[in-house]
Protein backbone atom coordinates (compact mmCIF):
# COMPACT_ATOMS: atom_id res chain seq x y z
CA UNK A 1 0.00 0.00 0.00
CA UNK A 2 1.40 3.70 -0.95
CA UNK A 3 2.00 5.98 1.64
CA UNK A 4 1.74 10.01 0.18
CA UNK A 5 5.58 10.59 0.94
CA UNK A 6 6.54 7.86 -1.46
CA UNK A 7 4.70 9.25 -4.20
CA UNK A 8 7.16 11.83 -5.31
CA UNK A 9 9.37 8.37 -6.14
CA UNK A 10 6.72 6.43 -7.58
CA UNK A 11 5.20 8.41 -10.29
CA UNK A 12 7.88 9.95 -12.12
CA UNK A 13 8.85 6.11 -12.52
CA UNK A 14 5.56 5.44 -13.39
CA UNK A 15 5.72 8.11 -16.17
CA UNK A 16 8.58 6.37 -17.60
CA UNK A 17 7.47 3.34 -18.02
CA UNK A 18 4.12 4.54 -19.53
CA UNK A 19 6.07 6.56 -21.95
CA UNK A 20 8.14 3.01 -22.99
CA UNK A 21 4.66 1.43 -23.39
CA UNK A 22 3.22 -0.12 -26.78
CA UNK A 23 0.24 1.74 -27.01
CA UNK A 24 -3.03 0.76 -25.75
CA UNK A 25 -6.21 1.08 -27.53
CA UNK A 26 -7.77 4.26 -26.44
CA UNK A 27 -10.49 3.98 -23.75
CA UNK A 28 -14.14 5.65 -24.00
CA UNK A 29 -14.44 9.27 -23.44
CA UNK A 30 -15.32 10.30 -20.22
CA UNK A 31 -18.56 11.84 -20.09
CA UNK A 32 -19.42 15.42 -19.50
CA UNK A 33 -22.44 16.62 -18.11
CA UNK A 34 -23.77 20.26 -18.89
CA UNK A 35 -21.65 22.84 -19.07
CA UNK A 36 -22.59 25.95 -17.57
CA UNK A 37 -21.31 29.63 -17.00
CA UNK A 38 -22.06 30.64 -14.20
CA UNK A 39 -25.19 29.51 -12.57
CA UNK A 40 -26.80 25.69 -11.90
CA UNK A 41 -29.23 23.49 -10.36
CA UNK A 42 -28.56 19.63 -10.30
CA UNK A 43 -31.74 18.05 -8.73
CA UNK A 44 -33.61 14.25 -8.88
CA UNK A 45 -36.11 15.86 -11.37
CA UNK A 46 -35.60 18.00 -14.66
CA UNK A 47 -38.91 19.99 -13.87
CA UNK A 48 -37.37 20.95 -10.18
CA UNK A 49 -33.90 22.04 -11.60
CA UNK A 50 -35.58 24.22 -14.13
CA UNK A 51 -37.45 25.90 -11.65
CA UNK A 52 -34.38 26.73 -9.52
CA UNK A 53 -32.39 27.97 -12.87
CA UNK A 54 -35.73 30.00 -13.53
CA UNK A 55 -35.38 31.93 -9.95
CA UNK A 56 -32.19 32.79 -10.69
CA UNK A 57 -32.50 33.64 -14.33
CA UNK A 58 -35.25 36.29 -12.49
CA UNK A 59 -32.54 37.65 -9.95
CA UNK A 60 -33.08 35.55 -7.29
CA UNK A 61 -29.99 33.83 -5.62
CA UNK A 62 -28.54 29.92 -5.06
CA UNK A 63 -31.11 30.10 -1.90
CA UNK A 64 -33.78 31.60 -3.40
CA UNK A 65 -33.43 28.87 -6.09
CA UNK A 66 -33.27 26.08 -3.82
CA UNK A 67 -36.37 27.09 -1.57
CA UNK A 68 -38.12 26.85 -5.07
CA UNK A 69 -36.39 23.83 -6.01
CA UNK A 70 -37.81 22.40 -2.79
CA UNK A 71 -41.20 23.16 -3.38
CA UNK A 72 -41.19 22.09 -6.48
CA UNK A 73 -39.43 18.36 -5.88
CA UNK A 74 -42.69 18.37 -3.29
CA UNK A 75 -44.63 18.31 -6.64
CA UNK A 76 -42.78 16.10 -9.30
CA UNK A 77 -40.89 13.91 -6.82
CA UNK A 78 -43.43 12.88 -4.17
CA UNK A 79 -41.72 9.88 -2.95
CA UNK A 80 -39.08 12.37 -1.64
CA UNK A 81 -39.48 15.63 -2.57
CA UNK A 82 -41.64 16.83 0.27
CA UNK A 83 -43.27 19.75 2.70
CA UNK A 84 -43.57 16.88 5.07
CA UNK A 85 -40.61 15.96 5.91
CA UNK A 86 -37.26 17.46 6.86
CA UNK A 87 -33.47 18.26 5.56
CA UNK A 88 -30.66 19.97 5.98
CA UNK A 89 -28.81 22.87 3.68
CA UNK A 90 -25.03 23.76 3.89
CA UNK A 91 -24.70 27.23 2.78
CA UNK A 92 -21.13 29.27 1.25
CA UNK A 93 -21.29 32.47 0.47
CA UNK A 94 -19.37 34.51 -2.13
CA UNK A 95 -17.47 35.64 0.52
CA UNK A 96 -16.18 32.52 2.04
CA UNK A 97 -18.37 32.83 4.84
CA UNK A 98 -20.75 29.32 5.54
CA UNK A 99 -23.59 28.40 7.64
CA UNK A 100 -25.80 25.74 7.57
CA UNK A 101 -29.95 25.51 8.47
CA UNK A 102 -31.16 21.71 10.14
CA UNK A 103 -34.73 21.52 9.38
CA UNK A 104 -34.71 17.32 10.57
CA UNK A 105 -37.99 16.50 11.48
CA UNK A 106 -38.12 15.71 15.65
CA UNK A 107 -39.78 12.89 18.00
CA UNK A 108 -43.58 14.04 18.87
CA UNK A 109 -43.86 15.35 22.15
CA UNK A 110 -45.73 12.39 23.06
CA UNK A 111 -43.23 9.62 21.85
CA UNK A 112 -40.70 8.03 23.85
CA UNK A 113 -38.16 5.15 24.18
CA UNK A 114 -40.13 2.05 23.70
CA UNK A 115 -42.82 3.39 21.52
CA UNK A 116 -42.17 0.67 18.81
CA UNK A 117 -41.58 -2.22 21.44
CA UNK A 118 -44.51 -4.44 22.80
CA UNK A 119 -45.01 -5.21 26.48
CA UNK A 120 -42.08 -7.85 26.53
CA UNK A 121 -39.61 -5.20 25.23
CA UNK A 122 -39.97 -6.43 21.34
CA UNK A 123 -39.68 -4.24 18.14
CA UNK A 124 -43.97 -4.63 16.76
CA UNK A 125 -42.84 -5.01 12.94
CA UNK A 126 -43.38 -2.02 10.79
CA UNK A 127 -44.23 0.24 13.26
CA UNK A 128 -41.63 2.57 13.10
CA UNK A 129 -41.45 2.35 9.27
CA UNK A 130 -45.17 2.54 7.97
CA UNK A 131 -48.42 4.14 8.95
CA UNK A 132 -48.96 7.51 11.24
CA UNK A 133 -46.83 6.42 14.09
CA UNK A 134 -43.92 6.36 12.46
CA UNK A 135 -43.93 10.22 11.57
CA UNK A 136 -41.84 12.88 12.86
CA UNK A 137 -42.96 16.61 13.19
CA UNK A 138 -41.73 17.49 9.94
CA UNK A 139 -39.83 20.73 9.01
CA UNK A 140 -39.36 21.41 5.71
CA UNK A 141 -42.02 24.14 5.96
CA UNK A 142 -40.07 26.11 8.53
CA UNK A 143 -37.15 25.55 7.06
CA UNK A 144 -37.69 27.03 3.82
CA UNK A 145 -39.27 29.81 5.76
CA UNK A 146 -35.92 30.28 7.61
CA UNK A 147 -34.18 30.02 4.87
CA UNK A 148 -36.09 33.07 3.35
CA UNK A 149 -35.84 35.44 6.44
CA UNK A 150 -31.95 35.15 6.69
CA UNK A 151 -31.09 34.94 2.52
CA UNK A 152 -34.00 35.18 0.86
CA UNK A 153 -33.87 37.80 -2.01
CA UNK A 154 -36.81 37.70 -3.73
CA UNK A 155 -40.50 37.85 -2.41
CA UNK A 156 -41.37 34.24 -0.80
CA UNK A 157 -44.95 34.08 -2.81
CA UNK A 158 -42.39 34.16 -6.44
CA UNK A 159 -40.51 31.23 -5.10
CA UNK A 160 -43.86 28.74 -4.21
CA UNK A 161 -46.01 29.87 -7.64
CA UNK A 162 -43.69 27.21 -9.71
CA UNK A 163 -44.65 24.40 -7.57
CA UNK A 164 -48.47 25.95 -7.09
CA UNK A 165 -48.78 25.93 -11.18
CA UNK A 166 -47.05 22.38 -11.60
CA UNK A 167 -49.82 20.66 -9.20
CA UNK A 168 -52.66 22.91 -10.05
CA UNK A 169 -51.86 23.02 -13.93
CA UNK A 170 -50.54 18.92 -13.89
CA UNK A 171 -47.30 17.72 -15.16
CA UNK A 172 -46.20 15.09 -17.44
CA UNK A 173 -44.91 11.64 -15.27
CA UNK A 174 -41.43 10.37 -16.51
CA UNK A 175 -41.00 6.18 -17.12
CA UNK A 176 -39.33 6.37 -13.39
CA UNK A 177 -42.17 7.95 -12.15
CA UNK A 178 -45.25 6.51 -13.24
CA UNK A 179 -43.83 2.92 -12.09
CA UNK A 180 -43.10 4.32 -8.62
CA UNK A 181 -46.91 5.32 -8.62
CA UNK A 182 -47.67 1.95 -9.56
CA UNK A 183 -45.62 0.30 -6.63
CA UNK A 184 -47.31 2.84 -4.63
CA UNK A 185 -50.76 2.16 -5.91
CA UNK A 186 -50.43 -1.82 -5.76
CA UNK A 187 -48.66 -1.90 -2.05
CA UNK A 188 -49.02 0.61 0.28
CA UNK A 189 -53.09 2.03 -0.42
CA UNK A 190 -53.86 0.27 3.05
CA UNK A 191 -51.75 3.22 5.06
CA UNK A 192 -54.19 5.50 4.30
CA UNK A 193 -57.12 6.07 6.35
CA UNK A 194 -58.82 7.58 2.98
CA UNK A 195 -58.35 7.06 -0.43
CA UNK A 196 -55.50 9.69 -1.73
CA UNK A 197 -57.46 9.99 -5.23
CA UNK A 198 -55.28 12.11 -7.00
CA UNK A 199 -52.43 9.01 -7.03
CA UNK A 200 -55.28 6.79 -7.91
CA UNK A 201 -55.04 5.48 -11.77
CA UNK A 202 -56.84 1.98 -12.48
CA UNK A 203 -55.10 0.63 -15.67
CA UNK A 204 -51.94 2.23 -13.96
CA UNK A 205 -49.81 4.98 -15.14
CA UNK A 206 -47.52 5.58 -17.59
CA UNK A 207 -45.07 7.94 -18.86
CA UNK A 208 -46.65 10.92 -20.44
CA UNK A 209 -49.72 10.46 -18.17
CA UNK A 210 -50.45 14.23 -17.07
CA UNK A 211 -50.94 14.20 -13.07
CA UNK A 212 -52.68 16.74 -11.14
CA UNK A 213 -52.27 17.58 -7.06
CA UNK A 214 -55.12 20.12 -6.38
CA UNK A 215 -54.86 19.78 -2.90
CA UNK A 216 -51.69 20.29 -2.45
CA UNK A 217 -51.51 23.66 -4.58
CA UNK A 218 -53.96 24.43 -2.30
CA UNK A 219 -51.55 24.08 0.84
CA UNK A 220 -48.86 25.24 -1.22
CA UNK A 221 -51.07 28.71 -1.53
CA UNK A 222 -52.01 28.51 2.19
CA UNK A 223 -48.01 28.56 2.77
CA UNK A 224 -47.43 31.17 -0.29
CA UNK A 225 -49.93 33.54 1.52
CA UNK A 226 -49.22 32.63 5.39
CA UNK A 227 -45.88 31.80 5.38
CA UNK A 228 -44.80 29.01 8.34
CA UNK A 229 -47.92 29.57 10.11
CA UNK A 230 -50.19 28.23 6.35
CA UNK A 231 -48.56 24.54 7.86
CA UNK A 232 -48.06 24.79 11.53
CA UNK A 233 -51.49 25.94 12.22
CA UNK A 234 -54.93 26.49 11.14
CA UNK A 235 -56.29 24.49 7.65
CA UNK A 236 -52.93 22.14 7.21
CA UNK A 237 -52.35 21.42 10.93
CA UNK A 238 -55.79 20.75 11.85
CA UNK A 239 -55.96 18.06 8.91
CA UNK A 240 -52.62 17.03 9.66
CA UNK A 241 -53.94 16.33 13.52
CA UNK A 242 -57.35 14.81 12.20
CA UNK A 243 -55.47 12.58 10.07
CA UNK A 244 -53.15 11.48 13.12
CA UNK A 245 -56.46 10.81 15.23
CA UNK A 246 -57.55 9.09 12.07
CA UNK A 247 -54.35 6.45 12.48
CA UNK A 248 -53.51 6.42 15.62
CA UNK A 249 -50.74 8.58 14.99
CA UNK A 250 -49.30 10.97 17.89
CA UNK A 251 -48.75 14.64 16.10
CA UNK A 252 -50.61 17.07 18.22
CA UNK A 253 -51.30 20.80 17.21
CA UNK A 254 -48.92 21.68 19.86
CA UNK A 255 -45.84 19.80 18.11
CA UNK A 256 -46.41 21.79 14.91
CA UNK A 257 -46.87 24.71 16.88
CA UNK A 258 -43.64 24.57 18.65
CA UNK A 259 -41.14 22.93 15.29
CA UNK A 260 -38.40 24.92 14.84
CA UNK A 261 -35.34 24.91 12.21
CA UNK A 262 -32.11 25.94 13.51
CA UNK A 263 -29.21 27.61 11.93
CA UNK A 264 -25.94 25.68 13.44
CA UNK A 265 -22.68 25.69 12.43
CA UNK A 266 -21.54 23.49 9.91
CA UNK A 267 -18.46 21.31 10.08
CA UNK A 268 -15.47 21.84 8.72
CA UNK A 269 -12.06 20.11 7.90
CA UNK A 270 -9.13 20.36 5.68
CA UNK A 271 -8.64 17.75 3.12
CA UNK A 272 -4.78 18.19 1.84
CA UNK A 273 -5.22 21.69 0.16
CA UNK A 274 -9.45 21.68 -0.04
CA UNK A 275 -11.87 22.39 2.71
CA UNK A 276 -14.51 20.45 3.27
CA UNK A 277 -17.80 21.85 4.88
CA UNK A 278 -20.72 19.60 5.49
CA UNK A 279 -23.47 19.44 8.20
CA UNK A 280 -23.14 18.87 11.92
CA UNK A 281 -25.61 16.59 13.90
CA UNK A 282 -28.10 15.78 14.31
CA UNK A 283 -26.69 14.48 10.98
CA UNK A 284 -23.73 11.95 10.85
CA UNK A 285 -22.76 12.82 6.88
CA UNK A 286 -20.75 15.37 8.20
CA UNK A 287 -18.35 14.39 10.97
CA UNK A 288 -18.45 10.59 9.18
CA UNK A 289 -17.17 11.86 5.72
CA UNK A 290 -14.22 14.13 7.72
CA UNK A 291 -13.49 10.86 9.26
CA UNK A 292 -13.34 9.07 6.57
CA UNK A 293 -11.40 11.51 4.79
CA UNK A 294 -9.10 11.50 7.49
CA UNK A 295 -8.62 8.00 7.41
CA UNK A 296 -7.19 7.75 4.04
CA UNK A 297 -5.55 10.69 3.73
CA UNK A 298 -2.14 10.03 4.10
CA UNK A 299 -2.07 7.33 1.45
CA UNK A 300 -1.75 7.89 -2.00
CA UNK A 301 -4.52 6.64 -3.38
CA UNK A 302 -4.36 8.43 -6.87
CA UNK A 303 -1.63 6.49 -7.31
CA UNK A 304 -3.68 3.27 -6.21
CA UNK A 305 -6.04 3.66 -9.12
CA UNK A 306 -10.32 3.79 -9.23
CA UNK A 307 -12.13 0.74 -7.54
CA UNK A 308 -9.03 -2.13 -7.73
CA UNK A 309 -8.63 -3.95 -4.73
CA UNK A 310 -5.76 -1.96 -2.58
CA UNK A 311 -8.24 1.56 -3.29
CA UNK A 312 -11.63 -0.28 -2.11
CA UNK A 313 -10.00 -2.58 0.59
CA UNK A 314 -8.46 0.75 1.99
CA UNK A 315 -11.50 2.76 1.99
CA UNK A 316 -13.62 0.25 2.93
CA UNK A 317 -11.24 -0.61 5.73
CA UNK A 318 -11.97 2.80 7.04
CA UNK A 319 -15.42 3.05 6.51
CA UNK A 320 -16.05 0.13 8.83
CA UNK A 321 -14.48 1.69 11.66
CA UNK A 322 -16.25 4.87 10.66
CA UNK A 323 -19.24 3.47 10.95
CA UNK A 324 -18.99 1.81 14.09
CA UNK A 325 -18.48 5.60 16.08
CA UNK A 326 -21.28 6.35 14.14
CA UNK A 327 -23.44 3.73 16.07
CA UNK A 328 -21.78 4.90 19.65
CA UNK A 329 -21.49 8.62 19.52
CA UNK A 330 -23.81 10.12 17.28
CA UNK A 331 -27.17 11.81 17.69
CA UNK A 332 -28.88 14.94 18.45
CA UNK A 333 -26.28 17.24 20.41
CA UNK A 334 -28.97 19.08 21.58
CA UNK A 335 -29.90 15.84 23.71
CA UNK A 336 -26.49 13.88 23.86
CA UNK A 337 -23.01 15.22 24.13
CA UNK A 338 -21.98 14.15 20.47
CA UNK A 339 -17.59 14.70 21.26
CA UNK A 340 -17.87 15.89 17.80
CA UNK A 341 -14.01 18.01 17.73
CA UNK A 342 -12.64 14.47 19.14
CA UNK A 343 -13.73 12.58 16.55
CA UNK A 344 -12.60 14.89 13.61
CA UNK A 345 -9.32 14.66 15.30
CA UNK A 346 -6.87 13.64 12.17
CA UNK A 347 -4.79 11.43 15.12
CA UNK A 348 -7.51 10.11 16.57
CA UNK A 349 -8.70 8.85 13.26
CA UNK A 350 -5.23 8.20 11.88
CA UNK A 351 -5.11 5.45 15.18
CA UNK A 352 -8.34 3.85 13.95
CA UNK A 353 -6.20 2.79 11.34
CA UNK A 354 -3.93 1.59 13.20
CA UNK A 355 -4.82 -1.78 13.11
CA UNK A 356 -5.63 -1.79 9.19
CA UNK A 357 -3.79 -4.75 7.16
CA UNK A 358 -2.95 -3.67 3.71
CA UNK A 359 -3.58 -7.49 2.96
CA UNK A 360 -6.48 -8.42 4.82
CA UNK A 361 -10.22 -8.12 5.69
CA UNK A 362 -10.34 -6.90 9.17
CA UNK A 363 -13.57 -8.73 10.66
CA UNK A 364 -16.00 -6.28 12.06
CA UNK A 365 -16.44 -8.21 14.74
CA UNK A 366 -12.93 -7.57 15.92
CA UNK A 367 -14.05 -3.48 15.06
CA UNK A 368 -15.85 -1.74 17.97
CA UNK A 369 -16.19 2.20 18.04
CA UNK A 370 -13.35 4.37 19.40
CA UNK A 371 -12.92 6.23 22.48
CA UNK A 372 -12.45 9.62 21.26
CA UNK A 373 -10.63 11.49 24.62
CA UNK A 374 -13.23 13.60 25.74
CA UNK A 375 -12.33 16.37 27.63
CA UNK A 376 -27.40 8.51 12.42
CA UNK A 377 -36.87 1.95 0.08
CA UNK A 378 -34.25 4.81 -0.01
CA UNK A 379 -35.69 7.83 -0.67
CA UNK A 380 -34.25 10.86 -0.04
CA UNK A 381 -33.24 13.51 -2.47
CA UNK A 382 -30.72 16.01 -3.08
CA UNK A 383 -29.62 18.84 -5.29
CA UNK A 384 -26.73 21.49 -5.57
CA UNK A 385 -26.88 25.07 -6.50
CA UNK A 386 -24.78 27.38 -7.50
CA UNK A 387 -25.83 31.06 -8.30
CA UNK A 388 -23.86 33.81 -10.82
CA UNK A 389 -22.49 35.85 -7.77
CA UNK A 390 -21.19 32.34 -6.33
CA UNK A 391 -23.25 31.60 -3.64
CA UNK A 392 -23.31 27.65 -3.51
CA UNK A 393 -26.01 25.65 -1.80
CA UNK A 394 -26.05 22.20 -1.21
CA UNK A 395 -29.55 20.88 0.02
CA UNK A 396 -30.43 16.91 1.23
CA UNK A 397 -34.07 16.53 2.07
CA UNK A 398 -36.68 13.40 3.15
CA UNK A 399 -39.14 11.51 3.56
CA UNK A 400 -36.67 8.93 4.76
CA UNK A 401 -38.58 5.77 2.80
CA UNK A 402 -40.37 5.83 -0.61
CA UNK A 403 -43.30 8.24 -0.22
CA UNK A 404 -42.38 8.41 3.61
CA UNK A 405 -44.88 6.60 5.55
CA UNK A 406 -46.64 5.99 2.90
CA UNK A 407 -49.44 8.08 4.69
CA UNK A 408 -51.09 11.56 2.54
CA UNK A 409 -53.09 14.08 4.68
CA UNK A 410 -56.20 13.86 3.69
CA UNK A 411 -57.33 17.17 2.97
CA UNK A 412 -54.12 18.70 2.22
CA UNK A 413 -52.58 16.30 -0.10
CA UNK A 414 -48.71 15.67 1.03
CA UNK A 415 -47.00 12.57 2.15
CA UNK A 416 -45.85 12.25 5.91
CA UNK A 417 -42.08 10.84 6.63
CA UNK A 418 -41.60 8.12 8.46
CA UNK A 419 -38.52 9.42 10.50
CA UNK A 420 -38.85 8.01 13.60
CA UNK A 421 -36.96 4.80 12.26
CA UNK A 422 -33.89 7.31 12.07
CA UNK A 423 -33.75 6.64 16.14
CA UNK A 424 -32.33 3.69 17.53
CA UNK A 425 -36.02 1.74 18.64
CA UNK A 426 -34.29 -0.66 20.74
CA UNK A 427 -30.28 -0.86 21.34
CA UNK A 428 -28.56 -2.60 18.32
CA UNK A 429 -31.57 -3.66 16.62
CA UNK A 430 -31.05 -2.87 12.83
CA UNK A 431 -33.43 0.14 11.12
CA UNK A 432 -34.60 -0.11 7.37
CA UNK A 433 -31.08 0.53 6.39
CA UNK A 434 -29.57 -1.92 8.70
CA UNK A 435 -27.84 1.30 10.78
CA UNK A 436 -27.61 0.05 14.75
CA UNK A 437 -27.04 2.75 17.67
CA UNK A 438 -28.12 2.64 20.85
CA UNK A 439 -28.26 5.62 23.92
CA UNK A 440 -26.58 8.52 21.96
CA UNK A 441 -29.50 8.03 19.56
CA UNK A 442 -32.46 6.92 22.13
CA UNK A 443 -35.88 8.28 21.25
CA UNK A 444 -36.76 11.18 23.63
CA UNK A 445 -39.74 13.65 23.21
CA UNK A 446 -38.50 16.66 20.97
CA UNK A 447 -35.02 14.71 20.57
CA UNK A 448 -34.82 14.96 16.18
CA UNK A 449 -33.60 11.15 14.66
CA UNK A 450 -29.96 11.02 13.70
CA UNK A 451 -29.33 11.00 9.87
CA UNK A 452 -26.39 10.06 7.27
CA UNK A 453 -27.42 13.11 4.83
CA UNK A 454 -24.04 14.77 3.85
CA UNK A 455 -24.77 17.97 2.32
CA UNK A 456 -21.42 19.07 0.86
CA UNK A 457 -19.63 22.16 -0.09
CA UNK A 458 -15.59 21.58 -1.18
CA UNK A 459 -13.13 24.61 -1.32
CA UNK A 460 -9.95 24.46 -2.57
CA UNK A 461 -7.17 26.93 -2.15
CA UNK A 462 -10.06 29.14 -0.79
CA UNK A 463 -11.85 29.27 -4.11
CA UNK A 464 -15.45 27.10 -4.48
CA UNK A 465 -14.56 24.11 -6.15
CA UNK A 466 -17.82 21.76 -5.65
CA UNK A 467 -21.29 20.99 -4.45
CA UNK A 468 -22.17 17.21 -3.86
CA UNK A 469 -24.75 15.13 -2.19
CA UNK A 470 -27.43 12.36 -2.42
CA UNK A 471 -29.92 10.59 -1.41
CA UNK A 472 -29.21 6.61 -0.28
CA UNK A 473 -29.81 6.04 3.71
CA UNK A 474 -27.17 4.90 5.21
CA UNK A 475 -25.36 5.06 1.72
CA UNK A 476 -25.01 8.58 1.81
CA UNK A 477 -22.05 9.20 3.48
CA UNK A 478 -19.75 6.68 2.01
CA UNK A 479 -21.34 7.83 -2.06
CA UNK A 480 -20.05 11.55 -1.29
CA UNK A 481 -17.10 10.02 0.18
CA UNK A 482 -16.21 8.22 -3.24
CA UNK A 483 -17.80 11.27 -5.45
CA UNK A 484 -14.90 13.37 -3.65
CA UNK A 485 -12.01 11.59 -3.96
CA UNK A 486 -13.47 10.65 -7.80
CA UNK A 487 -12.52 14.58 -8.16
CA UNK A 488 -9.80 15.07 -5.74
CA UNK A 489 -7.85 12.30 -6.15
CA UNK A 490 -8.94 9.70 -9.22
CA UNK A 491 -8.97 13.53 -11.96
CA UNK A 492 -12.31 12.68 -12.81
CA UNK A 493 -14.63 15.58 -13.83
CA UNK A 494 -17.91 15.98 -12.19
CA UNK A 495 -20.81 13.88 -14.46
CA UNK A 496 -17.91 11.29 -14.90
CA UNK A 497 -17.20 11.13 -10.67
CA UNK A 498 -21.02 11.23 -10.42
CA UNK A 499 -21.38 8.11 -13.09
CA UNK A 500 -18.49 5.62 -11.63
CA UNK A 501 -19.74 2.98 -9.70
CA UNK A 502 -20.16 2.84 -6.22
CA UNK A 503 -19.79 -0.02 -3.60
CA UNK A 504 -20.37 0.44 0.46
CA UNK A 505 -19.42 -0.87 3.96
CA UNK A 506 -21.29 0.28 7.22
CA UNK A 507 -19.42 -2.26 9.46
CA UNK A 508 -22.31 -4.31 10.45
CA UNK A 509 -23.53 -6.20 8.19
CA UNK A 510 -19.70 -7.41 7.82
CA UNK A 511 -20.26 -6.98 3.74
CA UNK A 512 -19.28 -4.76 0.99
CA UNK A 513 -22.48 -3.81 -1.04
CA UNK A 514 -21.18 -3.75 -4.89
CA UNK A 515 -22.91 -2.06 -8.03
CA UNK A 516 -23.55 -4.39 -10.61
CA UNK A 517 -20.09 -4.15 -12.37
CA UNK A 518 -18.28 -2.04 -10.30
CA UNK A 519 -15.03 -4.03 -9.97
CA UNK A 520 -14.30 -6.37 -12.43
CA UNK A 521 -13.20 -9.86 -12.23
CA UNK A 522 -9.76 -9.44 -10.88
CA UNK A 523 -10.66 -7.17 -8.39
CA UNK A 524 -13.39 -9.36 -6.80
CA UNK A 525 -10.81 -12.13 -6.67
CA UNK A 526 -8.08 -10.19 -4.80
CA UNK A 527 -11.19 -8.26 -2.21
CA UNK A 528 -12.62 -12.14 -1.69
CA UNK A 529 -9.19 -13.25 -1.01
CA UNK A 530 -8.34 -10.47 1.81
CA UNK A 531 -11.48 -12.04 3.74
CA UNK A 532 -14.49 -9.42 1.94
CA UNK A 533 -17.63 -10.75 1.28
CA UNK A 534 -19.19 -9.03 -1.50
CA UNK A 535 -23.28 -8.62 -2.22
CA UNK A 536 -24.46 -6.92 -5.66
CA UNK A 537 -26.77 -4.35 -4.73
CA UNK A 538 -28.50 -3.14 -7.89
CA UNK A 539 -27.25 1.04 -7.98
CA UNK A 540 -26.17 2.91 -5.02
CA UNK A 541 -27.39 6.51 -4.99
CA UNK A 542 -28.40 9.83 -6.93
CA UNK A 543 -25.68 12.17 -6.38
CA UNK A 544 -26.30 15.53 -7.85
CA UNK A 545 -23.43 17.87 -7.70
CA UNK A 546 -21.61 20.72 -9.47
CA UNK A 547 -17.90 21.51 -10.36
CA UNK A 548 -16.25 24.80 -10.45
CA UNK A 549 -14.08 24.02 -13.49
CA UNK A 550 -10.95 26.12 -13.74
CA UNK A 551 -11.86 28.37 -16.46
CA UNK A 552 -14.94 29.53 -13.94
CA UNK A 553 -17.58 27.75 -15.80
CA UNK A 554 -19.55 25.12 -14.40
CA UNK A 555 -19.78 21.04 -15.25
CA UNK A 556 -23.09 19.38 -13.69
CA UNK A 557 -22.62 15.89 -12.44
CA UNK A 558 -26.40 14.79 -12.76
CA UNK A 559 -26.87 11.04 -11.73
CA UNK A 560 -28.07 8.69 -14.51
CA UNK A 561 -29.42 6.28 -12.15
CA UNK A 562 -32.80 8.41 -11.97
CA UNK A 563 -34.50 11.51 -13.62
CA UNK A 564 -31.85 13.44 -12.54
CA UNK A 565 -31.16 16.70 -14.42
CA UNK A 566 -29.05 20.12 -14.52
CA UNK A 567 -30.10 23.08 -15.92
CA UNK A 568 -28.09 26.32 -16.01
CA UNK A 569 -27.27 29.30 -17.57
N1 LIG B 1 -33.62 9.28 6.34
C1 LIG B 1 -32.28 9.06 5.90
C2 LIG B 1 -31.29 9.86 6.70
O1 LIG B 1 -31.63 10.93 7.20
O2 LIG B 1 -30.20 9.43 6.88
Amino acid sequence: MIRKHFVHFIVPVFFLVLSCAPEVPTEEPAPIGLIADSAMVVSAHPLASKVGADIMKKGGNAVDAAIATQFALAVVYPAAGNIGGGGFMVIRNADGSTDALDYREKAPLAGGRDMYLDEDKNVIEDLSTKGHLAAGVPGSVDGMVKAHEKYGSLAWSELLQPAIDLAADGFELTEKEASGLNRYQENHMDANTITPEFLVKEDGWKAGDIIYMKELAHTLELIRDQGREGFYAGETAENLVAEMERGNGIISLEDLARYKAKFRTPVISEYDNYKIISMPPPSSGGIALVQLLQSVEDFAIDGMGHNTAPTVHLMVEAERRIYADRAAHLGDMDFYPVPLSELMQKEYNVARMDSFDPEEATPSLAVSEGKPAVAESMETTHFSVIDPAGNAVSVTTTLNGGFGNKVVVAGSGFFLNNEMDDFSIKPGYPNMFGLVGGEANAIEPEKRMLSSMTPTIVEKDGKLLMVVGTPGGSTIITSVYQTILNVLEHGMGMQAAVDAKRFHHQWKPDTIFVETNAFDSTTMQSLEAMGHKLMDRGSIGRVDAILVLPDGRLEGGADPRGDDAAAGF
